[in-house]
């Protein structure tokens, strides 16, 4: 029987647990949506790649390209067409529920009730996740010291708190259950400079410190080139090229003067990367 759907206890549930599986497996992942007119949008054509334990793979592509429907598609919100999804070794598809359990996705903007706290939002967190308060307590504290978040802070109400803290605890409550797959949909984006590298820190801490794979979707080529082991670029639903940040630059970026990611992209997708994340678009 396989680990997870054995799930029991608390410890088991932050315990590390080892497992030959990947934390994340897709092969053939099809997504068509329909639109107005009557068209079809292929968000995702023949997605298939893993991500292991303990990894952090960011995806990077322009905007429509079919990030966030494959962040959905893992979090169980958006069903596939086609192919398969195994979180842990569970099918993602047909135990949605279990495998909800040991994964988080944390988006652009996160959502928390903004007059509770911090502290009461994440025990609401754990809540969903059947454990209680008393358990989830020092759990919290040890995640908000290891990533320097102030415990006052923590009971103001979460409307007082910048977005980028904000972001914090988004990331705080993801790791309240392990061993976990986070998935993390530009949990950068629209934030300050400031907010960008204290969150940006956090991820990086999270990875050294803490046993989550991570699937992060980014804009940005400088997080996904810092935070990532391993950096895929999709264009329209496809992932063009999947490996460790040197190896791409070697492989597209071989020819510039200064092999960039930035270089890379470009000529991967054939677009800059400014009109990669273009406003107005999707
Ligand atoms: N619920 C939906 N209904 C119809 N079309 C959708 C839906 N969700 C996504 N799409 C379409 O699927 C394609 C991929 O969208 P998706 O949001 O996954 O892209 P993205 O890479 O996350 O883009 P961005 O960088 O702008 O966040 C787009 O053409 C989008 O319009
Ligand atoms: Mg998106």
């Amino acid at each position: 029987m396989n680990r997870l759907l054995g799930y029991g206890s608390v410890e088991d549930r932050w315990g590390s647990r080892a497992s030959e599986t990947e934390a994340l497996e897709l092969r053939g992942v099809e997504k068509s949506f329909k639109k107005r007119r009557g068209e079809t949008v292929r968000a995702l054509d023949s997605v298939s790649f893993a991500v292991g334990k303990g990894e952090v793979v960011g995806i990077l592509g322009p905007n429509g390209s079919g990030k966030s429907t494959l962040v959905r598609i893992v979090s169980t919100l958006v069903v596939p067409d086609a192919g398969t999804v195994e979180v842990f070794g569970v099918d993602a598809v047909r135990h949605p529920k279990v495998v909800q359990r040991c994964m988080n996705r944390v988006s652009v903007e996160a959502s928390f009730f903004k007059k509770l706290s911090a502290m009461e939002n994440l025990l609401y967190g754990a809540k969903l996740y059947g454990v209680t308060s008393r358990e989830a307590r020092p759990r919290i504290a040890e995640i908000l010291e290891n990533v320097g978040f102030a415990r006052k802070r923590a009971l103001e109400p979460m409307e007082h708190l910048s977005r980028g803290m904000q972001q914090k605890i988004a990331l705080a409550r993801a790791l309240l259950t392990s061993p976990v797959l986070m998935l993390l949909d530009e949990p950068t984006t629209g934030l300050g400079p400031r907010s960008k590298k204290d969150v940006q820190g956090f991820i990086r801490r999270i990875k050294g410190e803490h046993d989550s794979s991570i699937l992060l979707c980014t804009h940005d080529m400088d997080e996904a080139e810092e935070l990532c082991d391993r950096i895929g670029i999709m264009v329209d639903g496809r992932i063009v090229a999947l490996d460790e940040p040197e190896a791409l630059k070697r492989r597209y970026a071989a020819g510039a003067e200064t092999p960039t990611l930035e270089e890379t992209f470009m000529t991967a997708t054939g677009l800059s990367v400014e009109e990669a994340s273009a406003e107005g678009e999707e």
